[in-house]
């Protein structure tokens, strides 16, 4: 398998992917993820001779893996036992990253010819599972143990599922364990309706399929399921503080512009 093969939204791994490899080369990164340096260079070899810098759309990428990351260690902090849900994984290092105590099963989840990717870049470890699926088959649920808690983490996914099927898999991932906590980011309705104008997704001939003013709301969807908060993205004091004055003067202008300041919205529920 070779990246040329990916389809449509699959192609969306590589900027995010390029995106954390440029950071963890910055003196002081963000992420600091060495595996997206190694994939990347897997993935595309002149990944770096094209465009070096970090872009200003890479950064906002970087501070989401960060803002997701920070949030997992802390469950797993509380929940030692947890089964993690890492759907639409990637190429992303994370179970790397937060590296979890080995009481904790961790499941990468992405489309097969990306698990095949993921297979031939990332090395194997221990109480570590890829799911080659898509995520809206819910089948996949049926392999993962039940009884414990969990943690579902989608990051960069929610806005190119339905909303039924979202819906669908929140609903199913609460009714199937105890307690949990589930993360995500998702985009509001202007950049659901407008991504087929979005060069970037047009180019991977792809587009958003949903879009939500206010996340929190989808907490109506389950009685078990209550919203705990959002974190910044395009405000991001990480973001202020790390990228460099053009950028943060481009984020500043960007964020006085209604619906911009959350053009993304990272939020989490538990149960
Ligand atoms: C923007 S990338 C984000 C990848 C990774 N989460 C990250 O942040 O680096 C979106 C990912 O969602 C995956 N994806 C989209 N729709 C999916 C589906 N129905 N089932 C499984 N994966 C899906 C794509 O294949 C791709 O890997």
């Amino acid at each position: 398998m070779k990246d040329t093969e990916l389809v449509g939204v699959q192609k969306t791994v590589s900027p995010v992917l390029r995106a954390k490899a440029l950071d963890n080369r910055l003196p002081d990164p963000i992420l600091g993820d060495k595996y997206a340096e190694q994939a990347m260079r897997r993935l595309d070899p002149d990944y770096d001779s094209r465009r070096f810098g970090t872009s200003q759309m890479g950064l906002a990428a970087v501070v989401r893996a960060k803002a997701h990351d920070d949030w997992a260690r802390s469950f797993l902090a509380d929940h030692p036992d947890a089964v993690v849900l890492h759907l639409g994984c990637g190429l992303d290092a994370r179970v790397y990253r937060i590296d979890p105590p080995a009481t904790v099963d961790w499941y990468d989840l992405d489309y097969p010819s990306i698990i095949e990717l993921r297979q031939q870049f990332l090395p194997p470890r221990e109480h570590y599972t890829l799911i080659g699926s898509s995520v809206t088959d819910l089948t996949w649920l049926d392999r993962i143990p039940r009884g414990r808690p969990v943690l579902m983490i989608a990051e960069g996914l929610v806005p190119y599922l339905t909303e039924t099927d979202i819906r669908r898999l929140l609903t199913s991932v609460v009714d199937a364990f105890p307690t949990g906590q589930i993360q995500f980011d998702a985009v509001p309705v202007w950049a659901w309706r407008t991504s087929k104008w979005d060069p970037t997704l047009r180019r991977y001939g792809t587009q958003f399929h949903c879009g939500f003013n206010d996340p929190a709301t989808l907490a109506d969807w389950h009685p078990r399921l209550q919203y705990i908060d959002e974190a910044p993205m395009n405000d991001s004091p990480v973001l202020m503080a790390k990228a460099p004055a053009n950028v943060r003067r481009i984020y500043r202008f960007m964020n006085l512009l209604p619906g911009m300041k959350r053009s993304t919205r990272i939020v989490r529920f538990r149960f």
